[in-house]
């Protein structure tokens, strides 16, 4: 039998060898907590995700963008699931997870507590949500632990078409009449800086990213993937004839990147903390779905048990 010592020192050998951690190898709890916080977090955004969205499905302009909206719903909570699964191998129950949700201790990203006030809005998170959920997940692919990476490959793909959805959006709004393009351009102004928020606070102010560099859950800083999006995003907005609502946007040739104001982090803290535009509203929509669904998931685990017993039987 191994010591604790010699257990941590594989561990550490295997981060060093970027090998994955899979759930039966021996990990330090802390690093077990840091990735059931993280990935139930994770799950619980993408599912989260779908209620800001999913308010557009009957109001969707044509039945094409409908089609494509309601594929685009789903595949949200099908990544849920992946997620909530990844999440169960370390030993925590799918129950608990939504338990946590719902009593309002377990975080989901910030950026589901603002309202979709017009179709331009659906076309800015697709883009931009989406397009700053795949800047953090392409990292995410090389994380260290197995089942998270693993759900993240599968999880990209979608997330792909997903940025693709929303830009075509926008740039049909924004080559199409002066009052769409003002539409656009408002759903712009009102999602750049909530979008900039979702990579989680500045390094200086972010608890857990040294823990999680070290143990290789990530492998660029909360302020490096979000200069890596301003990067990306700008040319694009300005690509569809859009600007980018900052006053201070400029390159900076001698860091190859852009300048740009930073988000209120007061507001990022007031909207974590519960006190955004729609928190209340998304908690109790997720409850009411939940107590819904109560009869499914007992017919379900009904059906189950029924067809396991046929299976001994037989
Ligand atoms: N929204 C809500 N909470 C946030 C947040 C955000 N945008 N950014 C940070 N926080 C929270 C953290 O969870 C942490 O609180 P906790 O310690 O109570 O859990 C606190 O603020 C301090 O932040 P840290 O930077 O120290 O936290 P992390 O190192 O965990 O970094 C993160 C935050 C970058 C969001 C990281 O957790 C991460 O990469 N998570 C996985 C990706 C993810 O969750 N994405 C959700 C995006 S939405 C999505 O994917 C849906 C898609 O369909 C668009």
């Amino acid at each position: 039998m191994k010591s604790e010592k010699e257990l941590e020192e594989i561990f550490e050998k295997k981060l060093a060898n970027n090998e994955f951690i899979e759930p039966k190898d021996w990990m330090p709890e802390k690093y077990r907590h840091h990735l059931i916080r993280q990935i139930s977090q994770h799950a619980h955004s993408e599912v989260v995700g779908m209620l800001p969205e999913g308010n557009w499905i009957t109001r969707a302009p044509s039945l094409r963008a409908k089609l494509v909206l309601l594929a685009k719903v789903q595949d949200e909570g099908g990544h849920g699931l992946y997620l909530y699964s990844a999440a169960e191998t370390l030993g925590i129950s799918r129950d608990e997870m939504i338990e946590a949700l719902h009593a309002g201790k377990a975080k989901y990203s910030s950026i589901f507590n603002y309202p979709t006030l017009t179709w331009a809005d659906i076309g800015a998170i697709g883009w931009l949500v989406d397009g700053a959920a795949i800047m953090n997940q392409v990292m995410l692919q090389r994380t260290s632990y197995g089942p998270y990476s693993r759900a993240m490959i599968r999880i990209c793909k979608e997330e792909s078409f997903h940025q693709r959805q929303g830009y075509e959006i926008m740039m049909r709004l924004a080559l199409g009449t002066p009052e769409q393009k003002q539409m656009a351009q408002d759903a712009l102004n009102r999602w750049w800086y909530p979008t900039l928020m979702m990579f989680g606070p500045p390094d200086d102010q972010s608890p857990n990213t040294a823990d999680a560099v070290k143990w290789r859950i990530k492998r660029e800083t909360n302020d490096q993937l979000r200069q890596k999006f301003v990067n990306q995003t700008v040319p694009q907005a300005e690509f569809i004839g859009l600007k980018v609502p900052d006053p201070n946007l400029k390159w900076n040739e001698a860091k190859k990147g852009y300048d740009f104001t930073p988000p209120d982090w007061n507001e990022f803290w007031r909207v974590i903390k519960g006190d955004g535009p729609c928190n209340k509203e998304r908690l109790a929509a997720r409850i009411k779905a939940h107590e819904e669904g109560k009869w499914v998931r007992e017919a379900a685990a009904a059906y189950a048990q029924k067809h396991n017993k046929e299976m001994l039987v037989s």
